[in-house]
């Protein structure tokens, strides 16, 4: 009774304060119940209901874990995070509950943006929906927003406060109005949650390093070698030019800390249950914000074994699946994105499995990779065999997440047996996309530059934008309208691929008007060694205002790519449930690529993805294969509505991308 005194004096709504006390066990029996909203009452039932069925299986994970340690802790953080839920966001909890794939819809079209590029702070960002709504954007990644370090700071992913809005970005009370702005609109948020580490500002490194060993309890600190040594035998570098070693000493601490990022990124210790409870309490609090996808940065990375190579550990699974439930009970409108940039085959395990699934999204990361090989190279044969191999036993939640471009670089990570399948050595091949990319291989139309190259290991990766990858800086420079019309086609044909290989279709913000390099950052000294920004610079508002203008390169880009959305968006083969296959065909330029709904009530509607990865035209044949209803239907082209026979040869224009539906 004195709880709801006190909480009545400050002014909490009624409803919540009941929540508060029931979820926590202490509501009185005299408390007028009957002054309690009904909504509170269906919304308190469906928790208790979710929590009943849940909490068991979210039990069993934890003491695989922890034991008991730190579970009451735990439930009770779960419960008074969700008694701060809104009302908006419960709404939001029913609307999703009641269609639990609403990531799958096919109007979904999603950007990936950094705020200060797009719009400098979360108080103009309001303004910027009316753009994002032009290109049909239903889904909005922003990049790291949360407090930094000024300078040392990854891009944002050395995070010094996981709830707190970085100052040059705005207010908390900014982001939240603009996350209120943008489900008023129709657009979902997405934030990165970045789980495995922290900046070494973060308050909890502050205090390990002032002698807190609670604090330092968080983290891997060593005195000695002996430990680092045993881990570095096993564990590879992830920077290995730009921060060598897992390890970083720090003078303060007279110890060695783990880093497996850069030097000032500290490995959480999650084998700490403190430490999964406080980031599960952080997690709540911005899906209360109103965060409806969270991005779990480095997820393979969380869990340490000395002994093992410290990736995809199955307590990383285990950690993945108490995330999930915990948000199943406490904000089911919200749902997990993987970062897992692996090779292929440890990727789909993210989406766990029907009885146990992880990660609602995954990167389609090695589409990215083969998209940008077949470009290159002119041969669709790898990404063929790519289509051909996406698991298909993932559970009905799973969904990818397409991509050209994003804030990092493009890693190499393509099937090694593929490419010898189709006569390539892996090593070579590598080295000729790293120089194509470049722009250094003889004939490449790209420009680009290196991403911790490794003159050891001859190993790099690439950056740059779309657009100056796919020739368009080129054919400014040399002033070459026939080479910028044909770049023009490459990013249509990259970006179009993406948008029909079944998931989630995310553009890099600027790439949807052709942005170009940007090489102000070699004079940055807090940037420079970092080539990833170079495709990090500032959106052109001067030329996204002037769009208009259809004799200018980026009005074209944007014009093209808007005429493929508007026309894609919502048909029924964007859902997010279909099945891909390949058809071979009489030229390894171009690929068919069957987009087959996986519900066999409407197999009738399936898609016929043609696209010629080569300057040239090409007249091609389908070869073998058991489809019989390709040969026999007459196919309409999307967006030109011309019609096409499939029994007959085909002719495929430059980067032509065809996509046939039947009618
Ligand atoms: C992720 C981010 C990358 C960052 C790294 C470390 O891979 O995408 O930008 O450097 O995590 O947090």
């Amino acid at each position: 009774m004195i709880l709801f005194e006190i909480s009545e004096t400050f002014h909490l709504a009624r409803g919540k304060v009941y929540l508060y006390h029931l979820l926590h066990g202490t509501v009185s029996k005299t408390y007028n119940m009957k002054k309690k909203a009904m909504k509170n009452d269906i919304h308190i039932r469906g928790f208790q209901e979710r929590f009943s069925v849940i909490e068991p299986q979210l039990r069993g994970y934890y003491t695989s874990l922890y034991g008991e340690t730190g579970y009451e802790e735990l439930l009770s953080t779960v419960k008074t995070m969700y008694s701060g839920r809104s009302d908006q966001m419960l709404h939001l909890d029913e609307q999703r509950l009641a269609y639990p794939t609403w990531y799958q819809d096919p109007t979904m079209v999603g950007m990936m943006m950094y705020v200060n590029n797009f719009s400098e702070t979360f108080a103009s960002m309001p303004s910027r929906i009316e753009y994002l709504k032009s290109l049909g954007v239903t889904y909005l990644h922003l990049m790291p927003v949360f407090d930094m370090p000024e300078f040392a700071n990854d891009g944002g992913y050395a995070v010094s406060n996981f709830t707190k809005i970085d100052s040059r970005l705005g207010t908390d009370e900014e982001f939240n109005v603009f996350a209120e702005a943008c489900h008023r609109n129709g657009i979902s948020i997405c934030i990165d949650f970045v789980l495995n580490h922290t900046s070494d500002e973060h308050e909890w490194a502050v205090r390990a390093k002032e002698g807190d060993v609670e604090a330092q309890s968080k983290y891997f600190i060593f005195k000695d070698r002996t430990m680092p040594d045993a881990y570095e035998k096993y564990v590879n570098e992830v920077f290995p030019v730009l921060a060598p070693g897992n390890f970083t000493y720090n003078a303060a601490l007279s110890a060695w800390v783990l880093t497996t990022f850069n030097h000032y990124q500290w490995d959480l210790n999650y084998a700490n249950p403190e430490v999964l409870r406080e980031m599960v309490a952080a997690m709540l609090q911005m899906c209360n914000r109103g965060v409806d996808i969270f991005r779990f940065d480095a997820i393979p990375y969380i869990w340490k074994e000395w002994g093992t190579d410290s990736r995809n550990r199955p307590q990383v699974h285990t950690l993945v699946r108490i995330f999930r439930l915990i948000l199943e009970i406490a904000a089911p409108a919200t749902i997990i994105k993987g970062e897992v940039v692996m090779a292929p085959h440890l990727v789909a395990p993210y989406f766990g499995t029907e009885q146990e699934p992880e990660c609602h999204l995954l990167y389609n990361v090695t589409m990215m990779v083969e998209l940008w090989n077949s470009l290159a190279t002119r041969d669709t044969r790898m990404l063929t065999d790519l289509i051909e191999s996406i698991p298909e036993e993932v559970p009905d939640s799973a969904c990818w997440v397409n991509y050209v471009r994003c804030h990092d670089d493009i890693g190499w990570g393509f099937n090694e047996q593929s490419a010898r399948r189709q006569g390539y050595d892996p090593f070579f091949h590598k080295r000729f996309l790293i120089s194509f990319y470049l722009g250094s291989y003889p004939g490449s139309f790209s420009r680009g530059e290196l991403y911790e190259s490794d003159p050891k290991t001859l190993d790099a990766r690439n950056c740059g934008t779309t657009a100056s990858l796919c020739g368009l800086e080129k054919a400014i420079h040399e002033r070459d309208e026939y080479q910028g019309e044909l770049a023009i086609k490459r990013i249509i044909l990259l970006q179009v691929f993406a948008f029909v290989a079944n998931g989630i279709p995310v553009l890099y913000s600027g790439d949807e008007i052709g942005q170009l390099n940007d090489y102000s950052y070699i004079q940055d000294p807090h940037k420079g060694r970092d080539s990833r920004f170079l495709h990090r610079g500032p959106f052109d508002w001067g030329v996204a205002h002037a769009i208009g203008d259809l004799t200018r390169y980026p009005s074209q880009v944007y014009y093209r790519l808007n005429r493929y959305i508007n026309a894609a968006k919502g048909h029924v083969m964007m859902g997010n449930n279909n099945v891909l296959r390949s058809i071979l065909t009489s030229d390894r330029s171009v690929i068919c690529m069957l987009v087959i709904p996986r519900h066999p009530a409407y197999e009738h509607q399936m898609m016929v993805v043609l696209a010629n990865f080569s300057e040239h035209q090409k007249q091609v044949r389908l070869l073998e294969h058991d489809y019989s209803a390709i040969r026999t239907q007459l196919w309409t082209e999307l967006l030109q509505g011309k019609q096409v026979r499939l029994n007959d040869e085909v002719i495929t224009g430059p980067y032509e991308i065809l996509l046939l539906t039947p009618r």
